[in-house]
């Protein structure tokens, strides 16, 4: 799966699976990105168990000077990994490298993750996220997710506390027909 170069960064964008051969990078990307990260072995029993899991990446320009790249020779902005349900997909983890943030990858990903579970038959997302976390929160209101529940004491916090998640939602169908209609495609 891969995308034209954006007119706003001259970066070309490739949404490639996830591989075996990439996990030591996204478990290292990992590591620096979240204060309570996945382990290397939350990453591998996803693609084990065939969670759709997918990376973003990006030929190397001038300047960039990653100190790993992907499997496919790229360089890795962020990864995404979903949990398929009957009609509805999970959100298990959507990150963005630390060096490359606020330069819209994460909502680059937000858009191909709901345009590929759109496509694999699901009518809503879901997902949480903890209450302190500002950036992300703001991320999936910007992409249309309301605030559905509370999972009280979810998440494992600092110095042995625990953290609210915030239940999110989202219409698949309701968000790509508004899509469709502000870009002023027909619907079927
Ligand atoms: C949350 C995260 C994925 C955002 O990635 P990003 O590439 O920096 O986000 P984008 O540049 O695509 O920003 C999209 C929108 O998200 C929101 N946003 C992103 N970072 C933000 C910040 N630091 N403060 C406030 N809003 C922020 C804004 O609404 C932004 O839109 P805008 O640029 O028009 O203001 C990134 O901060 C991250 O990887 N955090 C650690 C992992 C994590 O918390 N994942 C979510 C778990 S639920």
């Amino acid at each position: 799966m891969t995308t034209a170069p954006t007119p706003s960064t001259e970066r070309a964008l490739f949404f490639e699976p996830m591989t075996a051969a990439d996990l030591a990078l996204v478990a290292a990307t990992e590591q620096r990105a979240n204060p309570h990260p996945w382990s290397l072995g939350n990453f591998s029993d996803s693609l084990a168990t065939g969670y759709p899991a997918c990376l973003l990446t990006t030929p190397l320009l001038p300047g960039d000077h990653p100190p790993q790249l992907t499997a496919s020779g790229r360089m890795l902005l962020g990864y995404w990994v979903t949990m398929n349900g009957v009609d509805e997909a999970h959100v298990l983890n959507i990150t963005v490298a630390p060096e490359h943030r606020r330069q819209g990858w994460a909502r680059a990903m937000m858009q191909a993750m709901t345009a590929a579970t759109l496509a694999d038959g699901a009518h809503w997302l879901w997902l949480e996220v903890r209450t302190s976390n500002t950036p992300a929160k703001a991320l999936y209101e910007q992409m249309g997710f309301l605030p559905v529940g509370v999972r009280k004491q979810y998440y494992p916090a600092d110095q042995g506390q625990r953290e609210d998640a915030i239940v999110m939602s989202l219409n698949l169908r309701a968000a790509g027909a508004t899509a469709r209609s502000a870009a002023g495609a027909e619907t079927p």
